[in-house]
């Protein structure tokens, strides 16, 4: 893949853009309730980051949370837009901070969803290591067992389970492996939260086990025009898990400020 080209995505509805950029080692398939509980409000885009799904794969080598912004800014510019607003959850949030540091008139407003903006501490990048060499030797299914119990809540029903083990096996080694140094190499997104000046969303899953209560707060005491929600009955994937809330949630802030 080259520099900023257009992902592949799905998408729903009309009215303005919605993009939708989604986590490790997932898909735009993660949105599946978006698109029926948004398409009235917004054209609700799901993109495929480099390397799976629709999108064309990306070395390691090129991968990083700036490239893979670049791409999302190029494929909201050839949906025909000048602004979006923008979700990202958790690797997706992280490729919405570089979005934003690198094409801000991009951006209308953000949904930040179980992510975090500091950079991973040298345990959590040597464990980036591991993992990688993991997915060489195994594939991607094999980061199932160690992510999945911390992807879910305790109590997430069995059809949610079997729409994450679909991703996992569908996401390429190889693009698992690129996403895995990019996340471990991403920069420090704390002196980013202070200049952002759109409206923004911050919310969590109440069981989320990656990201804790207290990147919340660090993202809402930085980001000015900051609003939190926490998502009831719902892990790491909070969109997915508990899309009824998600979209509530979602709803009211986006009929904030409707154009
Ligand atoms: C994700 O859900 O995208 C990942 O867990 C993020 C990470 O590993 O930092």
């Amino acid at each position: 893949m080259g520099v900023g080209e257009i992902l592949g995505f799905d998408e729903a509805g009309e009215g303005p853009l919605l993009v939708l950029i989604h986590g490790f080692p997932l898909d735009r398939w993660m949105w599946v309730g978006q698109f029926e509980g948004l398409k009235d409000i917004r054209r609700v885009v799901a993109v495929d980051l480099p390397g799976r799904g629709r999108s064309l794969a990306i070395s390691a080598k090129e991968a990083t949370m700036d490239a893979y912004a670049d791409h999302v800014a190029t494929t909201i510019v050839a949906l025909g837009t000048l602004q979006a607003d923008v979700v990202g959850l958790s690797m997706g949030g992280y490729v919405a901070f570089a979005l934003w540091r690198r094409h801000p008139h991009l951006v209308r407003s953000l949904i930040l969803a179980d992510t975090r903006a500091g950079p991973d501490s040298e345990e959590g990048k040597a464990a980036r290591g591991l993992n990688a060499d993991k997915v060489w030797a195994e594939g991607t299914v094999a980061l199932v067992e160690g992510m999945l119990p911390k992807l879910l809540s305790p109590s997430a029903r069995h059809e949610v389970v079997m729409q994450v083990l679909p991703m996992f096996e569908d996401t390429p080694a190889l693009t698992a492996i690129a996403d895995l140094i990019a996340m471990r190499d991403r920069p420090d997104s704390t002196p980013t939260l202070a200049t952002i000046t759109v409206p923004t969303l911050i919310v969590r899953g109440a069981d989320d086990a990656l990201m804790g209560p207290e990147e919340v707060a660090l993202l809402a005491r930085g980001i000015s025009a900051a609003q939190t929600v926490t998502i009831p009955d719902a892990g790491h994937l909070s969109p997915l898990e508990n899309p009824e809330a998600f979209n509530a949630a979602a709803r009211a802030f986006l009929g904030d400020f409707l154009p």
